[in-house]
This record gives structure tokens, sequence and C-alpha cells, in this order.
């Protein structure tokens, strides 16, 4: 894996031992679409193959098992299949999990992946690192992935089994073509494309320094190339493509298929972070921001909670980062930031969708 070997092999190094797995916590963050999960999945294949039928690993998404019952379900459900999905408390999943790992003869090292969608995520990450407690004869080995940092990841109980704590940062231009090249490589059909075709899709989304935006331009470009019948990909196509993705890597079919509040939610917080060079802005002004485009727009606007139930849903979706504010600040204030998403890309979009979805009404 271009650019993450060094991680791959600080996990794998970190958790190998001679008699399995060591027990404990890695946790690895960052932003969309910089190889944490692949990080994550290649370590455990690199583990497994150092201890050939000794290991079983568990890629949980929390995105889709989002409380503690479901993800020990998921989980004691992969070793021993039958185990009812429903009707078992929180305690009595957890005892059937134990007796499944009491019959196993193998290590179990389990990816939380996403683990931000979690509810109550301190309460399981306690529970399966402390299953050694019970029946279990070893804890299973955890992997968590996060977008934030999850604040309960630093209280004593869970930090002191921290092995490797990593944050990935974005991939730099550089690193996006090594990555796009290779994978080109792998993909694509010998002579279907040339290196102006790399750096194009390169220059189309090395703003979000982020591997998923442009591997889906390389893939739409050679899908849309085929299409009409060519037998190598144009620029033309890339442009096509990205265009069609975004360039702010939500699609536009994405954007436009949003509530009329969430978009003008959404161009507020792109228009306060693009007016200043802030990258965090407070929940506070954007409720004001807001507030005074409802009033251009002539709609009435939500009231706190409502708002801020609009905010916390974009953020579930991925679209709007949110944190609360740190020392230095009067107060306890919750910050509100695009993460990769550049604010001016994305208020022009926004302007034009809305533009559209408003007409006749004069607007901007
Ligand atoms: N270094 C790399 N080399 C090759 N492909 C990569 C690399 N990093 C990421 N990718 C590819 O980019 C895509 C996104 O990577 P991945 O799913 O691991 O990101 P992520 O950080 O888990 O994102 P998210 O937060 O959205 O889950 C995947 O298709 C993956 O194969
Ligand atoms: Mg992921």
């Amino acid at each position: 894996m271009p650019h993450r070997e060094k991680e791959v092999e600080l996990i794998v190094n970190s958790l190998a031992s001679s008699v399995g797995v060591m027990e404990g916590l890695v946790l690895i963050r960052g932003e969309p679409g910089i190889g944490k999960t692949s990080v994550a999945k290649l370590s455990s294949k690199r583990l497994e193959s150092r201890m050939p039928g000794n290991l079983r690993v568990v890629h949980v998404n929390c995105r889709t098992y989002r409380t503690p019952t479901s993800v020990i379900q998921r989980i004691a459900s992969s070793i021993m299949p039958g185990i009812p999905d429903r009707g078992l408390s929180y305690q009595e999943m957890t005892l059937m999990l134990e007796k499944a790992l009491s019959k196993e003869n193998k290590d179990l090292l389990v990816i939380l992946d996403e683990i931000d969608y979690l509810r109550d995520g301190d309460s399981l990450v306690y529970t399966l690192l402390r299953l050694h407690e019970g029946e279990a004869p070893k804890s299973p080995t955890l992997i968590a992935i996060a977008r934030w940092d999850p604040p309960y990841m630093m209280d004593d109980s869970i930090r002191s089994f921290m092995v490797t704590r990593m944050s990935l940062e974005k991939y730099t231009p550089e690193q996006l073509e090594t990555i796009v090249r290779y994978r080109a490589e792998v993909g694509l059909v010998d002579g279907s494309y040339d290196d102006e075709i790399v750096k194009k899709v390169v220059e189309l989304s090395e703003h979000t320094g982020n591997a998923r935006v442009s591997l889906k331009i390389l893939y739409l470009a050679a899908r849309l190339s085929e299409e009409v019948g060519l037998s190598k990909i144009t620029p033309d196509m890339v442009s096509e493509a990205a265009s069609r993705i975004g360039v702010i890597g939500i699609t536009d079919d994405y954007l436009t298929s949003l509530d009329l509040h969430d978009k003008i939610l959404l161009l507020s917080a792109a228009k306060l972070l693009s007016s200043s060079d802030r990258s965090w802005i407070k929940m506070g002004d954007l409720l004001e921001e807001y507030k005074l485009l409802c009033e251009e727009i002539g709609v009435m606007p939500y009231k706190y909670t409502a708002v801020w139930k609009r905010v916390r849903n974009l953020r579930r979706i991925g679209i709007l980062e949110t944190k609360k504010s740190g020392e230095g600040m009067k107060g306890q204030t919750t910050l509100i930031s695009l993460g990769s998403i550049p604010a001016d890309k994305l208020s022009k979009k926004l302007k034009e969708i809305l533009r559209e979805e408003l007409s006749p009404l004069p607007l901007f």
C-alpha cells in the first residue's frame, strides 16, 4: 500500500508476539479517504499470515452496527453462527460472546470501523477489552477507526490498554499521484491511459487529499470512455468524471437531494469559512448566518434545537465536522468545520443549486 507501509508495519509489529496477537487497543484516526480502513485490513491480513489458522479477524462497521449489543452480536455470530440477532440483553449477548470465545482456539482481532457512529462506544470498548476477566481465555485485540478522536479513548480505564494511537494525514498531491498511478497499473488495461491522465486525475482531486475521490474519478473516466467505445481514456473524460463526482468529494446529485434548510445551513457554513482563514466556526455564528440567509431567501428559519439536529445529521453523513471548543475560549461552544471540503467551491456549487431550485426568486 503506497505511502502507508510504515503505518502497517508499526501496527503489525506492535501487535505480533510469539504467542499470538497482543491484547490491547490500536486507534487510527483521520479524515475520509486517507486509507484508515485499508491500513487496518492490510495489517490484520499480515498478522493472519504470521499465525496461519490461529487468528480470526472480524471487521465491524459501526455505521451499520450502531449499538454495543448489535456489535457484540455481530462478533459472536461470526464465531458461532446461529446466535439470535435480537431479544438478548447486552449482558446476555456478552455472555454469549464469552462462551463462543472460550470454545475457540484462536485469537480474535476486531476492527471497529467508523466508531464515531457508535452509541455508548466507551461501554463497548471497555467491555471488549476486559472480556478475559469473565469466561473468555483472552480479550480480543481491537483496532478502532475514527474520524474524530472519541473523547472516551482518553479515559484512564481505556487509555491504559492503548498499544498504538496513530493519526493519518491527508495525502499530498505527490502521494496521490503515486497511488493513482499504482492503482491504474493494477486496475486498467495496458495502453488505456497515459501519464497525462494520471496527472489530470490528481489535479482535479488534490485539494481533497482523499484517495477515494481520486480513484472514483479514475474509475468513472475509464467507464465513460469504455461506454463511448474509446480504447483510451481522454482528458475530457477525466473532466467529465470529475464534474459528475463533484470536485468537492460530494456529488452534485447528493447536494441537490439535501433538504432546502440543510442546503442553506451548509451554504452559511461555507460562506463563513471561505470569508475567513479559520477552519472552524462557532455554532452561534453559524446560526446567525443561517437566519440571515433564510431572511434573504424569504423562508422561516428553524430554531436552535432543530438547527443543531440538522448539524448533527450533516455530521453523521460526513459533510460537517464538529468538536467542542477547548481552552482559551469563553465557555464551551461547539465548533464546526467542513473538513476536507473546500468552502469556496462548496459555496459556489450550493448557490448554483439554490438559484435553480428557488428560481424565479432573485437570489445572490
Ligand atoms: N495508500 C493507498 N494506496 C492505494 N489505495 C489507497 C491508498 N489509500 C487509500 N486507498 C484507496 O482509497 C479508498 C479509500 O481508502 P479507505 O477506505 O482505506 O479510507 P478511509 O480512511 O477508511 O476512509 P473513510 O473515513 O471514508 O472510511 C479505498 O478504495 C482504498 O483502496
Ligand atoms: Mg474507512
